[in-house]
């Protein structure tokens, strides 16, 4: 097995800023319930005709230019996202096109806010077979797009932005070492979008029932993050040896202020050792992560143990322990 790991991070962010303010004048709410309850101050909207792969497509670009890396030579992308531009082709695809990526294959990954851990460990077996030695996984998601701005209780919680990191072969003992993640169906029922789908196709019923919108029990979903993040954290802690004092970061899923505080507790951490933008981008579903380390780059160096964790839609679940690979030169 090759220890492959990530070598290069970068994000992007649309300008429009959509701040509580502003949705205090579309829903019943107010800056300070908001910041209260979520730890939200504004959140990134893309506009003008714009969509997801446009968004990754930037990325991409970014991460090739500051890594030095060819388009020509990318063999490989992966996207995480719930908001592709179509229900097909995939928006890898469309990266491929629109970013010059004239050699690689790719496919999107499917698996909510959970998607960029599922895709990295996806690309991860291509690297460490040995078929694939450049690898781009994206996490991208316009979530403004089935947003109900009418509906209080989850329209200050999303935004939209994209994140990509290149997967290459590195020197054994960094990188990638181990994960877990899991799925629990029965969760449909407490996060999905109800039409669009086979199940329930486009039709004026579905629009007029508003039904092509994130549907949310919000509780429901509050308390299985908190024990699932944190219980398969604290796990792979455990089974890799990593006291609390020596993980670096804890890169998590940015839903909710509350329960990245509530993760870091159970697992024994200072707040100062956890990766936070939630207040400026709000939860990006699949882009959370990688934005996050594209923010943090500068304060991680080679070697630090560091943990990314995520919780969402499905349900899906898991964790990622690393080895940071390089340092910013
Ligand atoms: O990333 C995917 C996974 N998703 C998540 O992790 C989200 C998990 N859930 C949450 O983050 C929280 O449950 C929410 C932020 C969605 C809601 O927070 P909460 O503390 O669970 O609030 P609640 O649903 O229990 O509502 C408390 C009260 C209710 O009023 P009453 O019934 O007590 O009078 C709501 O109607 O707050 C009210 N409320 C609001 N008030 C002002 C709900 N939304 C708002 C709002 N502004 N935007």
């Amino acid at each position: 097995m090759i220890a492959a790991g990530i070598t290069g991070v970068h994000g992007w962010v649309p300008e429009y800023r959509l701040t509580n303010e502003e949705l205090s004048t579309m829903v019943d709410t107010t800056d300070e319930w908001i910041m209260q309850r979520i730890g939200i101050k504004e959140r990134r909207i893309l506009k003008g005709g714009k969509a997801t792969s446009d968004m990754g497509t930037e990325a991409v670009k970014g991460l090739l230019e500051k890594t030095g890396t060819k388009p020509e030579e990318v063999e490989l992308i992966i996207t995480a996202t719930v908001t592709p531009d179509m229900m097909f082709p995939s928006v890898s695809t469309l990266i491929c096109h629109k970013a010059g990526l004239k050699n690689a294959w790719g496919f999107d990954v499917s698996a909510a806010c959970s998607g960029f851990l599922f895709a990295l460990t996806t690309a991860e077996q291509f690297v460490a077979s040995g078929t694939h030695k450049k690898v781009i996984v994206v996490g991208a998601d316009m979530m403004s797009v089935i947003t109900d701005y009418t509906d209080r209780t989850t329209c200050p919680l999303f935004g939209d932005g994209a994140g990509a990191v290149l997967l290459e072969p590195v020197e054994e003992g960094l990188g990638l070492i181990d994960h877990i993640l899991e799925v629990d169906g029965s969760g449909y029922k407490n996060l999905h979008m109800k039409a669009g789908g086979s199940l329930r196709p486009a039709s004026h019923e579905t629009v007029d029932n508003r039904e092509h919108f994130i549907f949310q029990e919000g509780q429901a979903v509050f308390k299985v993050a908190v024990s699932k993040m944190a219980d398969v954290s604290v796990e792979i802690m455990k089974r890799n040896k990593v006291k609390p004092e020596e993980l670096k970061w804890l890169v998590p899923h940015q839903a909710n202020m509350r329960i990245i505080e509530a993760v870091a507790r159970r697992m024994g951490i200072e707040k100062e050792q956890v990766m936070i933008n939630i207040q400026k981008y709000g939860n990006t579903t699949a882009a959370t992560i990688p934005l996050c380390m594209w923010e943090y780059e500068s304060q991680v160096s080679k070697g630090d143990n560091v943990i990314l964790a995520a919780f969402g839609g499905g349900f899906t679940w898991g964790s990622i322990y690393l080895k940071w690979a390089y340092d910013v030169k």
